[in-house]
């Protein structure tokens, strides 16, 4: 052993310049961690008023729609990309007649009309999916991808995709088709979309991936409606996810998509997780307070809830109900077992509904 005069500052930068770090520098990283994380981005909106007018002057700035995409993303004010670290979303919009040419990347996304109609449609991997009002249209990733608008109006549509994520894991690919638009499926029953029902063909392989799935809104909205006299969850009211048909599991590996009905006059109790998510207004008016910010919402405005940030929704309306679409990062967190929320068990933890006879045998047993 010999003596030293040096200082650990000294020691840190000739270990630097060695490219090493003593782990005492973590250590007093940690002391900004303790509690959890801190949030990534902040609490923000979008209001549709804004995006409508920057989306139309849009049309003149860029005049071919082709593989540029005339999207516009929603940058969360304290991150350098994306709505959340996580999950971009922004909204897009097609002059009448116009084509967003055919490419694929593996980057996950998914697309909720707003402005669609018979005409408008998503072709995936062959598939034509149709977009009408609210439709939601799933690009799992790495299927090839083109939007038409054969409508005789300009089109909108919300896309959310998981670029944060697949950016910080450095694994995005990209492929431009080479043409416009790529080929549709002549024939319906190949339609993979056609197996993710409630049926599916004996003869067939199992596949439940990278399978092209339309959640169109005159299904989902009755399956929201049938669950309002439901008690649902003190932390957000009526919200259904949207189930992948082919895995019974999340909607994508990625993300989970939900449909959420605040009724007239609920409030939620307050909590936080992990996850993060971005929402969209369908439709009413109501405010969602995010730790210290209070942000009021009404149709069509676009709003962020980062991760580990605790909020609760309100809906001050004494006669109208209000539904949101959201999308979250949940299902990433829970594969990483990196999934924590306070108070505990506020997801996922009410028992199903009794079966009515067995309650009444229950009752005979134990009197
Ligand atoms: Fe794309
Ligand atoms: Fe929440």
């Amino acid at each position: 052993m010999t003596e030293t005069s040096k200082s650990l500052e000294e020691f840190d930068s000739e270990l630097a310049k060695v490219h090493m770090r003593g782990q005492w520098q973590y250590d007093r990283m940690l002391g900004t961690v303790i509690g959890g994380p801190k949030p990534a981005g902040v609490p923000a909106i979008w209001r549709w008023n804004n995006i409508l007018e920057k989306l139309v002057e849009s049309c003149d700035v860029l005049e071919e729609s082709f593989t540029a995409r005339r999207n516009l993303t929603f940058i969360n004010p304290a991150l350098e990309r994306g709505t959340t670290h996580t999950i971009a979303m922004g909204m897009q919009m097609l002059k009448p007649g116009e084509i967003a040419w055919a490419h694929r990347h593996t980057i996950a996304a998914l697309r909720f009309a707003i402005q669609g109609g018979d005409g408008l449609s998503t072709v995936v991997d062959g598939e034509i999916c149709p977009m009408e009002a609210y439709d939601l249209v799933l690009t799992p990733r790495w299927t090839w991808h083109d939007h038409e608008n054969a409508t005789g109006d300009h089109a909108i549509w919300l896309d959310v995709l998981d670029l944060g994520l697949v950016m910080s894991l450095n694994a995005i690919f990209y492929e431009p088709f080479g043409d416009e638009r790529q080929p549709k499926r002549a024939d319906p029953a190949d339609y993979l979309a056609a197996r993710a029902g409630s049926v599916r063909p004996v003869w067939e392989r199992r596949r439940d991936s990278h399978v092209p799935i339309r959640y169109p809104w005159r299904d989902i909205e009755p399956r929201l409606v049938a669950m309002a006299g439901s008690e649902g969850s003190s932390y957000d009211g009526i919200a259904l996810e949207y189930a992948n048909p082919m895995t019974g599991g999340p909607t994508l590996p990625t993300l989970s998509c939900w449909i959420q009905l605040l009724r007239s006059g609920e409030e939620t109790l307050v909590h936080r997780h992990t996850s993060s998510s971005v929402y969209f207004v369908v439709r009413g008016t109501g405010r969602v307070v995010v730790d210290e910010t209070e942000i009021e919402w009404t149709k069509h405005d676009a709003f962020v809830i980062p991760n580990w940030s605790w909020h609760r929704f309100i809906n001050d309306s004494k006669e109208h109900d209000a539904i949101l679409f959201s999308v979250n990062d949940i299902p990433t967190l829970k594969a990483l077992d990196l999934y924590f929320e306070e108070p505990e068990l506020s997801l996922a933890s009410a028992p199903w509904p009794a079966v009515p006879g067995n309650l009444t045998r229950d009752r005979r047993r134990s009197s």
